[in-house]
């Protein structure tokens, strides 16, 4: 993976001024082969508070804890279970966050006051590194305001938060481009509580057991029974979005719809994927890969450009509803809902 690349090895002397800023109570940038993460000591409530107050996030949602290997998990986690410590040694590092019920001494306002915590060891050699030098747990979410499109390079930090970080680490584009799997092992059932590269068939593989799907529809239905529900931002309905409204059209109606919105007199940009540009000069076109993976790596990066060129509106070709686009599809889903400015989360604006 990315490990190969001799330009994203990490200076020493990043790592090192980065350990440092997080034993001081700083925040960084860190780069995953997810999305970047807004990194701080996951022990010091002060350092956990600033991703909080930065990113503009409700205070009673849990951060993942990112972990320098599995040898770490007891640290951070009690009562695991023998699926977990399967699926660590499966996944780890990699893009699967599990979460188990917290041990005592982790703050609350890592686990947003709740009796479990998320855990991860990050597959980038920056990261790693990072965590390596620090030796403890990192609490990071996604480097992004609220609500908003998560960062897939350094540059794309600098512009969310470059005034609330003490440094970003540049560790390159990331490979994997959408948020881990979230597996929730801290009751009798497994739970995918987020869809991710890393699938219900893969965990199934190993576990010996198909971890159930809490879909945003099933989530919005069972919202009456929340204090029951783990929190987690990422399966918040709106989410994920660009400020410019999107749609999503399938492909045999694609060109006459965006054709359409043109005609109306509004600017349109198109996130294609199998229909090619019809050369319309009022549709700035954009063709993404045609492979889930290919097609994850550039999603983010792809809805930024999109967000920033002026259209008046998103149309982005659906997607395949097959289970290897499962996961893209739900961020795709989500960006739709919190499109625009009905979207915006109110914290968004805050710049506290
Ligand atoms: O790929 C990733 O997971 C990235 C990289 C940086 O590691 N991180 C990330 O963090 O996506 P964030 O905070 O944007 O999303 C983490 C999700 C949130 O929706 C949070 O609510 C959920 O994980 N989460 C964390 N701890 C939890 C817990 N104890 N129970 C339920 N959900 C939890
Ligand atoms: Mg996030």
């Amino acid at each position: 993976m990315t490990g190969t690349d001799p330009a994203l090895q990490p200076a020493a002397d990043d790592i090192r001024r980065a350990a440092e800023l997080l034993r001081a109570g700083e925040l960084v940038g860190m780069p995953t082969e997810t999305v970047y993460g807004l990194a701080a000591d996951a022990l010091n409530v002060e350092a956990v508070g600033k991703i909080f107050s930065a990113k503009g996030r409700p205070a009673d949602h849990p951060l993942i804890v990112h972990l320098p290997d599995a040898g770490h998990l007891t640290r951070w986690a009690r009562a695991i279970p023998k699926e977990a410590i399967a699926l660590a040694n499966a996944f780890w590092p990699g893009p699967m966050t599990l979460i188990l019920k917290r041990e005592e001494g982790v703050p609350d306002a890592v686990t947003g006051g709740q009796d479990t915590v998320g855990l991860r060891v990050p597959d980038h050699p920056v990261a790693l590194a990072l965590l390596r030098a620090f030796d403890s747990g990192i609490a990071a979410p996604s480097a992004n305001r609220f609500g908003r499109i998560s960062p897939t390079t350094a540059a794309h930090v600098r512009e969310e938060l470059g005034d609330k970080v003490a440094l970003v680490l540049d560790g390159g584009p990331c490979q994997v481009g959408i948020e881990s799997t979230i597996l929730d092992l801290s009751r009798d059932a497994p739970v995918i509580l987020r869809p991710g590269a890393i699938s219900a068939d893969d965990i199934a593989r190993v576990i010996g057991r198909r971890p159930a799907t809490r879909t945003a529809h099933a989530e919005e239905g069972a919202a009456a029974a929340e204090s029951e529900q783990p929190r987690v931002s990422g399966s918040l309905a709106a989410h994920y979005a660009p400020r410019t409204p999107l749609q999503l059209i399938p492909a045999a109606r694609l060109v006459e719809e965006a054709a359409t919105l043109a005609g109306e007199g509004s600017r349109v940009a198109v996130l294609a994927r199998t229909c090619p540009d019809p050369r319309d000069a009022r549709l700035t076109w954009h063709n993404a890969p045609v492979d889930p993976s290919g097609f994850a790596h550039e999603l983010y990066a792809n809805l930024r450009e999109l967000d920033a060129c002026g259209a008046d509106f998103i149309v982005v070709e659906a997607l395949p509803d097959t289970p290897e686009w499962h996961a893209i599809a739900d961020r795709l889903g989500r960006a739709a809902v919190g499109s625009g400015d009905g979207g915006v989360p109110v914290d968004e604006h805050d710049e506290t």
